[in-house]
């Protein structure tokens, strides 16, 4: 299939759908300028001034023993309070509107899709939105943590605040996991995009789509701009950007704009 007859097709699974679940990653989030992980251009691969693996400074060990360089990190690499939310994240909110689609699972913690209307997002990796005191739990939204100048103390106790973001060796929200394969595994199509899949749990959830054999009308799309290890048990994939294609396949729909 070429580029267009497979937005042709990805049009016409979605007017037949009302039970569509988004699974996304970094990518959804590039075109509204933020950087991924693991492209050429991504946080992993543009990292030398620090001179510890991204993954290590984003770890629950390091957040401890080095919080002055976890934040220093985290401030400049992690947070894009500017960010627009994209096309990408517009029309998967219209398309919740439309209630064809049932929710948003991402692993990104930067509230666009929230900031674009999507009511229903289920947050796999925590929100930058969030931060609370470790010792009195007071919370704190995020302007607080780049207002102090290094690491953010609360102004209650004294405690070191820390992000509700998911670090390294920190076990994923039990409810959203939860709540995440529950949708998926109900869902009768599955559109996931702007993600490697490299991260273990990513795979598994997006293997309980695959893994419900009764439905056999469901359906499913990829669109990542580099190609997947999972491309090919997709009914369609697409190496493009997603903002770009979910536009073009909107304005194919049988939807009121
Ligand atoms: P990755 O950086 O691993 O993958 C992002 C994917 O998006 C890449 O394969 C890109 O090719 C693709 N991409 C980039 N721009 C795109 C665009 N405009 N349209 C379509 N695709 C595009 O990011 P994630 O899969 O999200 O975890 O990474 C998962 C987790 O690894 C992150 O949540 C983060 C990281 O460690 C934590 O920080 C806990
Ligand atoms: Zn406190």
């Amino acid at each position: 299939m070429n580029l267009e007859q497979k937005t042709d097709k990805f049009a016409e699974y979605i007017n037949q759908s009302n039970n569509i679940v988004f699974f996304g990653g970094a990518g959804v989030s590039t075109e509204s300028g933020i950087p991924d992980f693991r492209s050429s251009s991504g946080i992993y691969n543009k990292n030398e001034e620090y001179n510890t693996p991204p993954e290590v400074i984003l770890s629950h060990t390091y957040f401890f023993e080095n919080t002055e360089k976890f934040y220093d990190f985290y401030k400049s690499k992690m947070l894009y309070l500017n960010a627009k939310p994209n096309n990408a994240h517009k029309i998967l909110a219209k398309l919740e509107k439309k209630n064809k689609l049932k929710a948003v699972i991402t692993q990104n913690i930067d509230n666009l899709h929230q900031e674009a209307g999507s009511k229903n997002v289920i947050e796999l990796h925590g929100t930058v939105k969030n931060n609370f005191c470790l010792d009195c739990r007071k919370k704190f939204d995020v302007n607080y943590i780049i207002e102090r100048k290094n690491v953010p103390y609360c102004d209650n106790c004294g405690g070191i605040i820390k992000p509700d973001v998911v670090l390294y060796e920190e076990q994923l929200n039990y409810e959203a996991v939860n709540s995440a394969i529950n949708y998926i595994t109900k869902a009768d199509m599955l559109i996931v995009g702007g993600t490697s899949l490299a991260v273990y749990p990513a795979a598994y959830y997006v293997s309980c789509f695959f893994s419900d054999n009764k439905n056999t009308n469901k359906k499913s799309v990829i669109i990542n701009k580099t190609t997947t290890d999972y491309d090919k048990i997709f009914d369609i994939s697409i190496n493009e950007k997603i903002g770009e294609v979910l536009k073009k396949v909107y304005s194919e729909l049988y939807v009121d704009n």
